[in-house]
């Protein structure tokens, strides 16, 4: 269904991919996949003309909202722009009647710009052109816009176009606005303001169309309609045969909560912001504010600028698939405002971020974009307040991060129902709000990562330290201390592998734990000498002195799980005792979860068969805690057991393989992960793309198959670029420099415009340079 071929434009190949026939069965995925963006808000692509089974979702970050006391909050779905009902000769138009030639519908990543053509035969057998453009654009992160042309090819036609702003949406039923405000200005400007039910943020939608025959600027008189929650023009006009008629729409999109607008609190100011900036762009127009999206896309894509030569072309479109969506999805221009595990693609997660930021996403802005990875993990600073009501809530303290969060301050958000378990018919219970507390040291590790990648000390000094030792506090508090055994544990959790609930130290948690008390201690006695003022400021905001002994204690004594006699170490307390099942059948599946068509969670949990990498994401973040042959035995062990039922799984089973030199496996696993959201599967992304994985993809190239890793402070390479390749270049910031790497079969070259040394270890040498480094691998 999808080509990644340039069909109709040659020169984006590698930067394109097209479906090619219109399958209103399966409309979720391109929905997803080809959806729009710009970190501000999120715009699915659902078609113009309405199907059965379309979601038409526009998001905006942040503007989280709680339907009622018995939903958690999510991201609203806002006023549908995009619907556009066009009667063809007093006939709706569908492509479900008549016949379609020529079917394209593109997505244009180096542009972000959507776009559908086609030649359509009505059943009266009268030939149509219709193309129609899309972008969210990404110079002016409030505006969306729209193109439509239509042309008759053999006999004229009256047309009727009805084209609005639509409010009676939803999320899967969920109402999150009050009806709102709705006013037409000088028969021309439509505009909507409603409010979120709870949390009172304000919306401003303006929206305008504009007309054009053959080029000629026509004024089409509108029939106007105003119903509830939904308001709506209509302009008739008769085309001749081989005439186009061209509608732009463009619309403004604002709230309350835009940081970037002077007063947005002001709703009265709002309004009138936001219908003089639609007037503006109704004079620029489409085509130039199309090019101004597209300058602001290229200077990103200049600073992502990657290159892969590969026997297979679409790797390097995948890699810059993954680059968009992130582009896409991060609200790089506001720190109250998170990743969502859909990014803004789709309802899925309801727009709440996990750990799949930290773990996933981050380290792409780390080394791609420092001042990026700042803004995100400055997010999760102003989430303390949660953390620390999480703990106290939950008899603890120190910071306890919420497995799911939205708006920072809102604490844990995950919600408790979810599928069906197929044995009892009642929704299964989410236990991950409650238990899945490994979040907490995956947010200390990922401040440790960019630290160590960046220098930044700034960062550390106002932000960093506290949430290392606050969660450090947590963890100390969270341990429970086991006579028998005489060392401390993790009881009733759920590790990364989700199959696995209530489950007793699993080792993951265990040593992330470890890790994070370590840290703690180790940024303590470093702030004694290095910033003595800092730290009793610290101290008396935080008990540092009476907590610091704690950490001592507790890190020393943790149970840190050993391996056997084989080299496997138990996932959790019971997981080796388990039943084993051969998961042949069910991992030949083309769709996740269908072990479930047979079995019930609670059935799962007494099997070893896991969902994701768990002990495995151990060793790629703790690497130099474990031997490689170790690593090797366990990933043996536990691959065959595990589904990779989540999106997060692929791309650090193909780390590790990289990591054992198997770069046949490395590959295929990198392949798997690009096909979660690009690949044939009809509804992998129904619920929105995956941004852990896309997160994933790009750490399968630049982790993996150029080997970088920081170690002890230290940047590594140890490149192995996948047989299939010839060369890979890309950029990578450390410690503030620019370092631009082309690694080859046997070569790896470094330059930098940096003044400084640039000290790293290639293939375990220690190396020093300033400039430029040409370097000829051994491959060791
Ligand atoms: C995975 C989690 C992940 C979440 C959001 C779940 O299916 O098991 O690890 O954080 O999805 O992507």
């Amino acid at each position: 269904m999808l080509s990644y071929d340039a069909i109709q434009r040659p020169e984006l190949d590698q930067w394109s991919f097209t479906e090619t026939e219109f399958n209103p069965l399966a409309q979720g995925k391109c929905e997803s996949v080809m959806s729009l963006g710009n970190g501000y808000m999120g715009l699915r692509s659902a078609t113009e003309e309405a199907y059965i089974g379309a979601t038409r979702n526009l998001f905006v970050n942040g503007t989280f909202n709680r339907f009622d006391d018995f939903e958690v909050t999510e991201l609203p779905n806002a006023a549908d722009v995009t619907q556009v009902e066009l009667l063809i000769d007093g006939k709706r138009f569908t492509l479900e009647t008549g016949s379609v030639t020529d079917y394209a519908r593109t997505l244009n990543l180096r542009d972000a710009e959507l776009t559908r053509s086609f030649v359509w035969e009505s059943d009266q057998g009268k030939r149509i052109r219709l193309e129609f453009r899309r972008f969210v654009s990404m110079h002016d992160r409030h505006l969306i816009g729209m193109k439509l042309q239509i042309t008759p090819l053999d006999e004229g036609i009256s047309l009727r176009l009805a084209s609005g702003i639509n409010a009676q949406m939803s999320n899967s039923g969920s109402q999150h606005f009050h009806e709102g405000e709705k006013r037409i200005f000088d028969k021309k400007y439509l505009q909507l303001i409603q409010t979120t039910t709870e949390t009172k943020v304000d919306f401003v939608l303006s929206a305008q169309h504009q007309f054009w025959i053959d080029g000629t600027a026509v004024e089409l008189a509108p029939q106007m309609e105003i119903e509830r929650r939904k308001m709506e023009m209509a302009y008739s006009v008769e085309l001749k045969a081989g005439q186009t008629l061209e509608m732009q729409k463009l619309i403004q999109v604002h709230t309350s909560r835009d940081s970037d607008v002077h007063d947005a609190g002001n709703l009265e100011s709002l309004r009138t912001r936001s219908l003089e900036t639609l007037k503006k762009s109704g004079a620029t127009g489409y085509d130039r504010l199309f090019e101004q999206n597209q300058q602001a896309w290229a200077s990103l894509w200049d600073r992502y600028h990657f290159e892969i030569e590969s026997a297979n072309r679409f790797d390097l479109l995948a890699l810059r698939f993954a680059i968009y969506h992130m582009m896409v999805m991060t609200p790089v221009h506001d720190r109250r405002m998170g990743i969502g595990a859909k990014g803004l693609s789709g309802e899925g997660y309801k727009g709440h971020s996990f750990w799949d930021t930290e773990i996933f996403i981050l380290p792409f802005f780390i080394y791609s974009e420092p001042e990026v990875a700042r803004t995100l993990l400055e997010y999760r600073y102003l989430g303390l307040e949660g953390a620390r009501r999480k703990a106290k809530e939950n008899g603890y303290e120190g910071a306890m991060y919420p497995w799911e969060v939205a708006w920072p301050s809102d604490g844990e958000v995950t919600p408790v129902w979810g599928a069906v378990d197929i044995v009892t018919g009642k929704q299964t219970k989410i236990w991950s709000g409650f238990i899945e507390q490994h979040i907490t040291s995956d947010i200390a590790y990922a401040v440790w990562h960019y630290y160590q990648a960046t220098g930044d000390q700034k960062f550390m000094d106002d932000y960093g330290y506290e949430m290392i030792f606050d969660t450090a506090t947590f963890w100390a508090s969270r341990l429970e201390w086991d006579e028998e055994a005489s060392r401390y544990e993790i009881n009733e959790v759920i590790g990364p592998d989700e199959y696995k609930e209530h489950v007793d130290n699993n080792a993951f948690t265990n040593y992330m734990a470890h890790f994070n008390l370590q840290l703690a201690l180790q940024y303590y006695d470093e702030l004694k000498t290095r910033n003595p003022q800092l730290l009793s400021h610290l101290d008396s905001a935080l008990s540092l002195q009476h907590y610091a002994q704690e950490w001592q204690e507790k890190a020393a004594g943790i149970y840190l799980p050993k391996p056997d006699e084989r080299g496997i170490i138990a996932q959790d307390d019971t997981y080796l005792e388990k039943r084993i099942l051969d998961l042949t059948p069910y991992k030949s599946q083309t769709k996740v979860g269908t072990l479930f068509q047979d079995y019930s969670l609670d059935q799962v949990n007494e099997m070893q068969v896991s969902k994701q990498a768990d002990i495995l994401m151990l060793f790629y973040l703790l690497e130099n805690r474990f031997a490689p042959e170790l690593k090797r035995a366990n990933y043996d062990y536990y691959e065959p057991k595990t589904l990779h039922d989540s999106s997060l799984s692929f791309s650090t089973h193909s780390i590790l393989a990289s990591d054992f030199d198997d770069k046949k496996l490395a590959y295929e696993l990198f392949r798997r992960a690009t096909e979660i959201d690009l690949g044939p599967h009809e509804h992998s992304s129904d619920a929105g793309i995956h941004s852990a994985s896309l997160g994933g993809i790009w750490q399968c190239v630049v982790m993996g198959f150029a080997g970088v890793r920081m170690l002890d402070g230290e940047l590594h390479l140890h490149p192995k670029i996948p047989g299939k390749w010839q060369r890979l270049s890309f950029p990578l910031y450390w410690k503030g420099s620019l370092l631009k790497l082309n690694i080859t079969k046997d070569q790896l070259q470094i330059t930098t415009d940096s003044k400084d040394e640039i000290h790293l270890v290639i293939e375990g040498k220690k190396v020093s340079f300033t400039g430029q480094l040409q370097f000829e691998m051994i491959h060791i």
